[in-house]
This record gives structure tokens, sequence and C-alpha cells, in this order.
């Protein structure tokens, strides 16, 4: 049986453990240890990790803006998957961001992750058609 505690910056090297042993997902600048650090201390209590015993199985993140909730980096250890560690971590998220008032989150799916999609379309997802994301870095670096 899993369990389900807060995110702390001690976490990092697990979660990103996880997140390179996990195809399709790729570690950007924004994912170093410094940017989650600073993620984690303006968003306190709202990232979670799924553990077994003392191994960090899944983790999520989440933040907001004062308005609506932003959730990233929503993974499960492949060999843990299809136990319902997602829908814990996505509840546990859900629930810390509807206790600061926080009422209508995003989530970003690339087109190709049809496995994802599947997965936030059973938890009553509402896949929207209306909005087209736009991007621009303001760096040399496009890995930013
Ligand atoms: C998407 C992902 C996070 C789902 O993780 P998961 O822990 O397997 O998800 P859950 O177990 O909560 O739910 C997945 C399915 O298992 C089913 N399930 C849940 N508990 C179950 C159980 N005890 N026994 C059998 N099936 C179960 C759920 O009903 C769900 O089925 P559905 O997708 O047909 O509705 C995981 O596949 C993953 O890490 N993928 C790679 C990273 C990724 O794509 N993340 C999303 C980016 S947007």
């Amino acid at each position: 049986m899993f369990s389900i505690r807060t995110m702390q910056i001690g976490d990092y090297d697990s979660v990103a453990a996880l997140m390179q042993e996990t195809p399709g997902i790729s570690l950007r600048d924004a994912d170093s240890r410094e940017s989650t650090a600073r993620y984690l201390e303006r968003n306190p209590g709202l990232s979670f990790v799924a553990c077994i015993e003392q191994n960090i199985i899944g983790c999520i993140m989440s933040g907001h803006d004062g308005r609506r909730g932003y959730l990233q980096h929503l993974l499960v250890h492949p060999q843990q998957r299809k136990k319902g560690v997602a829908h814990a971590l996505l509840e546990s998220c859900l629930a810390a961001l509807e206790q600061i008032g926080i009422h209508k989150s995003h989530i970003d799916v690339l087109k190709t992750n049809e496995a994802g999609a599947a997965f936030w379309q059973h938890q009553g997802w509402h896949k929207r058609t209306d909005i087209e994301r736009y991007s621009f870095i303001r760096s040399a670096d496009a890995n930013a």
C-alpha cells in the first residue's frame, strides 16, 4: 500500500530520478534543483509524493497565481500504475488548492500523450478546444 505526503526539496533527487526513468518526460532547466526549491517555496503544501515505505513511486506538483491552479509533473513509476496512485495524488493536490480558495485548475498535456489524455478525461477533466497556448523563450537556451 502507498502513502501520500507533501513534497519537500529533499525529495528532489528521487523525483528527478523518477522523471528520468519515465519515457516521454524531459527534464528542462526549469526542473533544476534551484528552480524546484523556488517553486516549492512559492507554493507551500501544494506538491505531493506517493511513497511505498521510503521509496518515492509518484509525484505531482502544483502552484497557483491567486486565481487558478496549475498542475504539472504528474507521474507514477511504471510498475506502480493502475493502482489509483495518480488519482490519490491528484485528489491531494485539488484538496490543498481548494483549501486556499482555488477551485479551477489547468494542466498541459502533450498531444502525443494518449495515455495521459485518457487519464485526465477519466478523471472528469475537460479538454479545451477553445484555447491555443503561446510560449516565448527569453534566453539563448532553447531548453530553458
Ligand atoms: C498518467 C499516469 C500518471 C497515471 O498513473 P496511475 O497511477 O496509473 O493512474 P491511476 O491508477 O490513478 O488511474 C489510471 C487507471 O487505473 C485504474 N485503476 C485505479 N485503481 C485501480 C486498481 N486498484 N486496479 C485496477 N485499475 C485501477 C483507473 O480506473 C484508471 O483507469 P482509466 O485510465 O481507464 O480510467 C501514469 O500513467 C504515468 O505516470 N504516465 C507517464 C507520465 C504522464 O504521462 N503523466 C501525465 C502527464 S500530463
